[in-house]
C-alpha cells in the first residue's frame, strides 16, 4: 500500500531526484531508488541545436521531429547552444541572440512543449562553462584533433579562422552539455556520433579519476536519428548553403511555388514519357510526407505517364502544407508576442540551472573542490 502511494507521489513530483529527501521511516534510500526506478524514472534526453536562423524541412525531419516524439517517453532537455554558435561566428555575434529566439519559435511551433520538456539557452546556464573547463583539464589534445568534424571543418571552412582554442574544444563543450544533465540518451544525426563517443571517453576518464566510490556520470548513448534523404528543390540535399530549402515558415503559396520549380526525373521530358519516382526528388518528398494512397497514385501514374509532374507536385505540396499549417498556426501566437517565447526560455533556463547546480555540486565534491568549508587537516 505504502509502496504504491509513494510511487504515485513520485510521479507527480516534478523532479524525481528530489523525493529522496522525503524518505519515510523504514525505507532505505537504496530500496526506494530501486522501487521507483522500475516504476517511473524516465531516461534523460539531452540534445542541442546551434542557433543559425530559421529552420527548414531538413532540420525538421533530421532532428526536431524526433525531439517532439520523445517528449512523453523521456525526461527531455533541449538546449539552444549559443556558445557553440560562437565557436565559428565569434567575429560577428550580432545575430546570435536574435537567432536563439528564432530557434525557440521554430521549436515551439514544431511541437516542443515546455510543459513536458526543459527548453533553454546554453549561455543562460553558466555552469556549462565551468564543467567545460573542468572536462578540458582531462581531455587529451589527441582525442580532439582526431575528430572527423574538426578536421573536415578546418579544411572546408576557409572564410573563418577556426584555428582557435574554442573551436578545438567544441566537442568538450558538447560533452559538458550532455553530462550536466547526466543525459542517458542523445538523439543526434550521424555527423554527431563522434562527439557523443568522445563524451563517453571523457566519462570513463572522469569516473576513473574521481568516481570513487561511485561513478559521477553515466555514459550517454547515441540515439541515431533516422535521417531520410530529404532533397531540396534542386535535387541536392536540402541545405541552407545550397539555397534549395523549404522553410518551416514558408506560407502556402511559397511552398507551392517552390514545388513547381523543383527538379524531377529527367527521363520525363514530355508529358507522355514515363518516369520513376525512385529517381525523382519529388518522389522522395512523397515517400516522407505523403499517405500510402497518394504514394500508390504517384507510383502508378508516374510509371505509366498517367499523371503529369505538375499534378504530382501539387500532391506533394498538399502534404507539406498539411504538415506546416499547424506549425505556422502555433507559431502565430508567439510571433504576435515574442516575449512569450523568451519567457519560456527563461523559465526553462531556470529549471536547467537548478539541475546544473546539483550536478556541479557533485562534480566539485568528487574532484575535492567543493565550495564548503573544510577544517585544515
Ligand atoms: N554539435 C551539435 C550539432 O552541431 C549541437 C550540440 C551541442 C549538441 N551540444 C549538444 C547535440 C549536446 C547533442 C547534445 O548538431
Ligand atoms: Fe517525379 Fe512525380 Fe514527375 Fe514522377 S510524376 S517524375 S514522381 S514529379
Amino acid at each position: 500500500m505504502l509502496v504504491s502511494r509513494l510511487v504515485l507521489h513520485d510521479i507527480s513530483t516534478p523532479d524525481p531526484q528530489r523525493q529522496l529527501c522525503i524518505l519515510p521511516p523504514g525505507f532505505t534510500a537504496h530500496g526506494l531508488i530501486e522501487m521507483t526506478s522500475s516504476a517511473k524514472t524516465r531516461k534523460r534526453v539531452l540534445s542541442g541545436m546551434r542557433p543559425t536562423g530559421r529552420l527548414h524541412l531538413g532540420n525538421y525531419v533530421g532532428a526536431l521531429q524526433n525531439w517532439v516524439g520523445m517528449q512523453d517517453e523521456y525526461e527531455c532537455f533541449f538546449c539552444v547552444v549559443d556558445w557553440h554558435a560562437l565557436t565559428t561566428d565569434y567575429a560577428d555575434t550580432s545575430l546570435i541572440k536574435q537567432n536563439s529566439l528564432e530557434a525557440a519559435l521554430d521549436w515551439l511551433a514544431a511541437g516542443l512543449d515546455p510543459q513536458k520538456s526543459v527548453i533553454f539557452i546554453q549561455s543562460h546556464v553558466p555552469a556549462h562553462a565551468e564543467l567545460h573547463l573542468l572536462l578540458s583539464m582531462i581531455t587529451p589534445l589527441g582525442w580532439l584533433e582526431r575528430i572527423p568534424t574538426y578536421k573536415e571543418q578546418r579544411e572546408n571552412i576557409k572564410d573563418k579562422d577556426l584555428g582557435t582554442y574554442g573551436f578545438l574544444g567544441y566537442p568538450v563543450l558538447q560533452a559538458a552539455d550532455i553530462l550536466m544533465y547526466k543525459g542517458n540518451v542523445v538523439p543526434v544525426g550521424e555527423d554527431q556520433v563522434a562527439h557523443v563517443e568522445l563524451t563517453r571517453e571523457i566519462v570513463r576518464r572522469f569516473n576513473g579519476f574521481y568516481g570513487k566510490p561511485r561513478d559521477i556520470f553515466p555514459e550517454p548513448q547515441v540515439l541515431l536519428t533516422r535521417a531520410p534523404k530529404l532533397p531540396g528543390t534542386d535535387g541536392r540535399k536540402m541545405s541552407k548553403s545550397y539555397g534549395n530549402t523549404i522553410m518551416l515558415t514558408d506560407p502556402e503559396p511559397v511552398v507551392r511555388q517552390k514545388l513547381k520549380t523543383m527538379v524531377t526525373d529527367p527521363a520525363r521530358v514530355r508529358r507522355t514519357d514515363p518516369g520513376n519516382p525512385d529517381v525523382c526528388p519529388v518522389g522522395d518528398l512523397h515517400k516522407i510526407f505523403s499517405s500510402k494512397e497518394t504514394m500508390t497514385k504517384v507510383n502508378e501514374g508516374c510509371r505509366s505517364a498517367g499523371i503529369g509532374c505538375i499534378e504530382c507536385k501539387g500532391w506533394a505540396a498538399d502534404a507539406l502544407v498539411q504538415l506546416l499549417n499547424p506549425m505556422q498556426e502555433r507559431r502565430k501566437k508567439f510571433e504576435e508576442n515574442p516575449r512569450l517565447a523568451w519567457d519560456i526560455l527563461e523559465a526553462g533556463s531556470e529549471r536547467a540551472r537548478k539541475v546544473a547546480g546539483e550536478t556541479m555540486a557533485d562534480v566539485r565534491s568528487a574532484m575535492g573542490m567543493s565550495l564548503e568549508y573544510e577544517a585544515p587537516k
